[in-house]
C-alpha cells in the first residue's frame, strides 16, 4: 500500500540531489531512501547489517536510483566520517542528510539499566549529533561540490512519546527529547553560519516498523479506531512524503521545526 500510493509531487523535485539516510535500509528509512530515489536523488544507505544494506541497494538499483551502501554505526565517530567521506567519494557532494537510525526496546524504568538508558541515547541522540557534526563541511554552503550561497538539508526523525510521557519508554523519550533539542540549535546555528536547514519528523504508530512490532503491536491496532483521529495508522509513505517537502525546495524556509505526521494521535484521548 504505502509503495504503490502515488505520490503527489513531481518526480524531479530533488533531481541532482545527494542524499544519506542512516537506517536507510529498512523500515522508514528504507521508503524515505525509495522516495528520494523515486524523485530524482542518488542515495547512500548506512546501517549495521551487511545483507539488510546489499539487500536493499538491489530493490533500490531495480528502480533505477542510483544507490550504494556502507556498513557503520551511527555511535562510533570514525564510522559516520568514514561513510559520509565514502559517500562524497561515489557521488561527488552531499545536499541531504536523514538521521533515521534508531534504537528501541520496552523496558520498565525500575528494570532498565543505566546502560541500556545510556545505549538508546549514544544511538538516537549522540548518533543523530555525530552524522550531523560530520556531515557539516559537505553541507555547508560552499563545500565540495556545493555553490557559495546554497547549503544542504538535515532531517532527524523523532517521536511524539516525548510530548507527554509513555510507559516503559524513558529512555527513547529522553533520547528524542534530545534529538528536537538538536534540530533547533542545530537550526539556529548552522541555519545563520552555513545556510543548512535541520528540521525533524515526528512519526506516530506507522504499520510495517520495527518500532510497530516491537512496541506496540497488536494493542494499539485494535484500539486506533477509538483514540486516533484519523482512525487508523500511518504508513511509511506518509513519513517519506514530509521528508519530501521538508528538503525539497517546497520547504525552503522550513528551519528549525519537527514536523509531527501521527494523524493527530498524540494530542486525542479516548472520547467521554
Ligand atoms: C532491557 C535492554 C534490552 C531490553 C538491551 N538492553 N535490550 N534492557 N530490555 N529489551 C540493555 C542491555 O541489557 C544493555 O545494558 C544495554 O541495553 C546494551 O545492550 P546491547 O544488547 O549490548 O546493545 P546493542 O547490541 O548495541 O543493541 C542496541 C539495542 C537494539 C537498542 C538494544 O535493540 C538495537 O540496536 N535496535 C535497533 C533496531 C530498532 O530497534 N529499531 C527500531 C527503532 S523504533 P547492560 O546494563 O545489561 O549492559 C523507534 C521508534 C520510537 O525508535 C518511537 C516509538 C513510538
Amino acid at each position: 500500500m504505502a509503495a504503490s500510493t502515488e505520490s503527489p509531487f513531481k518526480s524531479n523535485i530533488l533531481k541532482g540531489k545527494v542524499a544519506l539516510i542512516t537506517g536507510g535500509a529498512s523500515g522508514i528509512g528504507f521508503e524515505i531512501s525509495t522516495q528520494f530515489g523515486k524523485h530524482g536523488a542518488s542515495v547512500a544507505l548506512m546501517g549495521r547489517r551487511k545483507q539488510v544494506l546489499q539487500s536493499a541497494v538491489s530493490v533500490l538499483q531495480s528502480l533505477s536510483i542510483p544507490a550504494v551502501a556502507f556498513e557503520g554505526d551511527v555511535r562510533k565517530q570514525d564510522d559516520a566520517a568514514r561513510v559520509l567521506e565514502s559517500t562524497f567519494k561515489h557521488f561527488g557532494k552531499i545536499d541531504i542528510l536523514v538521521n533515521a537510525a534508531a534504537g528501541n526496546f520496552l523496558a520498565a524504568a525500575e528494570d532498565l539499566s543505566p546502560n541500556g538508558f545510556r545505549t538508546v541515547l549514544d544511538i538516537d541522540s549522540v548518533g543523530t549529533f555525530t552524522m550531523c557534526h560530520e556531515a557539516l563541511k559537505y553541507l555547508k554552503k560552499g563545500g565540495p561540490g556545493r555553490s557559495s550561497s546554497s547549503g544542504g538539508a538535515i532531517i532527524n526523525i523523532s517521536a511524539t512519546l516525548h510530548y507527554t510521557a509513555s510507559w516503559y519508554q524513558i529512555h527513547v523519550s529522553a533520547a528524542k527529547a534530545a534529538v528536537d533539542a538538536t534540530t533547533r540549535n542545530l537550526a539556529l546555528e548552522w541555519g545563520a553560519d552555513y545556510d543548512i536547514r535541520v528540521n525533524g519528523i515526528a512519526p506516530g504508530p506507522i504499520s510495517g516498523t520495527p518500532g510497530m512490532s516491537k512496541l506496540a503491536p497488536e494493542e494499539i491496532s485494535s484500539k486506533a479506531r477509538d483514540e486516533m483521529p484519523l482512525y487508523k495508522l500511518g504508513e511509511k509513505w506518509d513519513i517519506a512524503m514530509a521528508a519530501l517537502y521538508l528538503v525539497s525546495d517546497a520547504g525552503k524556509f522550513i528551519n528549525g521545526d519537527t514536523m509531527i505526521v501521527d494523524g493527530g494521535l498524540w494530542l486525542s484521548r479516548p472520547r467521554h
